[in-house]
């Protein structure tokens, strides 16, 4: 027991020395966070109040006085001659931050209101990893991590890969010269290495920052240089022999003459309105920033006055970082919901418990789909990485799975539509899981009813978005049925909704009833059935029963109609609650004509698909169209993998060079009528009966 400090103090101290002395061993030594910075910062603001509180609780080892983690083993390490420090980091609003720094600069250089204002250096606070680059002669001959800010890391190797950083310096160079700066990875650059990832099947990274840590820590530096990453100089180390600029402004422009990336958004300010203005700006810059920041920083301007101002512990009193809201936290998922969204893709998102980042208050974040979660490893009950940067919607970057009781459970992606039970389906080589609900679900339904009343569907006049919505909303239209049970009293007290314009929209409905079958068919919403695809259903099979009843096979005969598409429609009747809409819309009186079906495809090029290009020598497209459509295949409009035959005529242009990429056989008219016969004649010596004579 230490005199005079309460225990649970005590106790709390030395708790957070080693939970932190862990989260540094994982960040600066192992390159595996398992916590955003926010959440050490915190840890470490709390450790430091304590110690300032009870300076007895203060040791030598204590993280608060010490920078960064050890030296890995395998990289060989490199002793600073200059150390590399750290900044005080100002946490306050924004106008606060810069006048209480202002305040102390200025108390500490003994100065009153009647001297005249200090001149700062503003610049980005970059979100990177510190490197020295040791220049002998303007050769680079060494490249370190800052390590733990005596001792840093070699990684020459490495950094050489970095195209930014120049290998010789540009113009007259001194014998000695070490730049300090920032290698960071640009956003677009992330995105497209975890584009990659992904097509590979391999795991993604989580962040700009960590991947460009971890590239630089390699061993082998092929892996940094399939990483692009990137430089900013803002400062020196050792030099010798050089006369060093006066104020850190004219340092930096040195730095670019020497051939160094700096960055252009800085400036030199006098007092601390420049940097209230500057911190505001740069904030409402950041989100359209190529690269990840998380504040800015500023800096005494002048060398002379830096020198007067030194060190307080293992701080410059010359220099802050200014924070903006962290745009990474930590928080638990509490619950997974499924969202229903307008085409029925049932959407997971995490219920999170309330967290400020990126400066609002977070509760909910997507998790996209159910590989996502999957892939991301986030369970019920996790602690998880929430990022939430620039106007982009909330995400979850990772679980934290260190922080688990055994308590999380697994999400299951439900197989029935949490709003209206119907079965939840899950293409093949699809992400995302939908439900097959249709009309039928709640959540699909404003929207399946403002697509049914469309113009092209059964073209209800007056019956707009807004009315549907207070229909539904109201709990008066449940199904499309249910629109032509409405009276004019059923619409009355509605908002916006006059008598006589009541009466104009029962009207409406009253005069859809007659319809036709390719309009009823397009307004059932159907996915991946428009209006082309209805018509054809309708001419193919005549019938609304026919259609409804349809097996895939006899789908995919009708033209046009792929697997995918076959495979909608096949699901959408499958499901009892969509036949059942369709009889109640029958009963309650809406009816259209019906013929008989088209005769079932037959001939010898049934099963094949065909592109006609150019002009043939003696028929014209549209009867060649009619030519295969006769034998019983099918005409495309476009060449693809699917395609078995393109008919070449003259002229023929990018379908020709299309196909001929894709390996397609390709033929002219005579080949087209040689096809036709050749299998006619094929077909006719097999056994069975010789196919249906066709018109050719
Ligand atoms: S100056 C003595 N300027 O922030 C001052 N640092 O906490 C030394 N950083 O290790 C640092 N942008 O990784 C400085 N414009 C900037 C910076 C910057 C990012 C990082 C750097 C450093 C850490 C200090």
């Amino acid at each position: 027991m230490i005199m005079d400090v309460p225990q649970d103090k005590a106790q709390r101290a030395q708790a957070l020395r080693e939970t932190l002395d862990r989260y540094n061993r994982e960040y600066y030594v192992l390159d595996a966070p398992s916590v955003p910075d926010a959440e050490y910062d915190r840890l470490f603001q709390e450790l430091q109040a304590l110690e300032a509180e009870y300076p007895q609780l203060l040791t030598p080892d204590s993280p608060t006085q010490r920078v960064g983690g050890a030296a890995l083993s395998e990289l060989s390490p490199v002793t600073h001659r200059v150390p590399m420090l750290s900044i005080n980091t100002e946490t306050d609003k924004s106008a606060q931050g810069a006048l209480s720094f202002d305040a102390r600069v200025r108390r500490s250089l003994g100065l009153d209101e009647s001297d005249p204002p200090v001149e700062y250096a503003a610049e980005l606070k970059f979100d990177g990893l510190a490197i020295n680059l040791r220049y002998e002669h303007g050769l680079l001959v060494q490249a370190a991590t800052r390590g733990d800010g005596q001792t840093g890391e070699d990684v020459t190797h490495n950094v050489r890969t970095i195209d930014q950083i120049p290998l010789r310096l540009l113009g007259n160079s001194p014998p000695v010269i070490e730049v300090r700066g920032e290698i960071y990875m640009r956003r677009d650059a992330f995105e497209r290495l975890n584009a990659r990832q992904r097509s590979m099947g391999a795991k993604t990274f989580v962040n700009p920052r960590n991947t460009a840590a971890g590239a630089i820590r390699q061993l082998d530096p092929t892996i940094a240089r399939q990483r692009p990453l990137s430089f900013f100089a803002y400062g020196l180390g050792e030099s010798q022999g050089w006369t060093r600029p006066s104020s850190h402004a004219a340092m930096l422009d040195a730095l670019a003459g020497f051939g160094f990336p700096v960055c252009t958004h800085r400036c030199v300010t006098e007092g601390p309105e420049g940097l209230i203005a500057f911190h505001a700006k740069i904030e409402a810059l950041r989100p359209d920033l190529p690269y990840d920041i998380d504040g800015v920083v500023y800096k005494v301007n002048d060398f002379a006055l830096q020198e007067e101002l030194g060190f307080v512990s293992r701080e410059p009193r010359w220099a802050v970082a200014h924070k903006y809201p962290a745009q990474e936290e930590m928080t638990r998922v509490l619950d997974v919901d499924i969202q229903v969204g307008r085409t029925g893709a049932l959407t997971p998102v995490a219920r999170l418990q309330p967290v400020f980042v990126g400066g609002v208050t977070v509760t909910n974040a997507t998790l996209h789909n159910e590989d996502e979660v999957r892939r991301k490893d986030v369970r019920i009950g996790d602690w998880v990485i929430v990022r939430r940067a620039g106007d982009v919607i909330p995400e979850v970057v990772s679980s934290v799975p260190d922080r688990r009781d055994g308590s999380e459970c697994e999400f299951v992606m439900p197989t029935e539509c949490p709003i209206c039970g119907s079965h939840a389906v899950r293409g093949e080589d699809e992400a995302v899981t939908r439900c097959s609900g249709g009309l039928f679900c709640p959540a699909q339904r404003k929207q399946a009813l403002i697509h049914f009343a469309g113009r092209k569907a059964m073209d209800i006049e007056g019956l707009g978005d807004k009315l549907i919505e207070q229909l539904v909303d109201n709990a008066i239209v449940k199904t499309p049925a249910d629109l032509y049970k409405l009276g004019v009293l059923g619409l009355a007290g509605l908002e916006r909704m006059a008598e006589k314009s009541a009466a104009n929209v029962v009207a409406a409905i009253e005069k859809s009833r007659h319809t036709t079958l390719q309009r009823f068919i397009f307004a059932l919403g159907i996915r991946n059935v428009g209006e082309a695809t209805a018509r054809d259903l309708a001419r193919y099979f005549g019938s609304m029963d026919a259609v409804m009843t349809a097996e895939l096979d006899a789908l995919q005969a009708v033209p046009d109609v792929g697997p995918v598409v076959a495979q909608s429609i096949h699901d959408f009747f499958a499901e009892p609650h969509n036949r059942e809409v369709i009889e109640q819309l029958r009963a309650a009186g809406v009816d259209w004509p019906e013929h008989e079906p088209a005769q079932a495809p037959d001939g010898p090029l049934v099963g094949k698909t065909l592109v006609v290009t150019g002009t043939l020598p003696a028929m014209t497209r549209d009867d060649a169209k009619a030519m295969i459509e006769a034998a019983g295949g099918k005409v495309a409009g476009s060449v693809s993998k699917k395609t078995d035959y393109l008919i070449a005529g003259e002229a023929a242009g990018s379908k020709l060079d299309k196909a001929q990429q894709l390996g397609v056989t390709i033929l002219d008219e005579a080949g087209l009528r040689a096809l036709v016969s050749d299998a006619v004649s094929t077909d006719a010596t097999s056994d069975e009966a010789p196919p249906q004579k066709n018109l050719f």
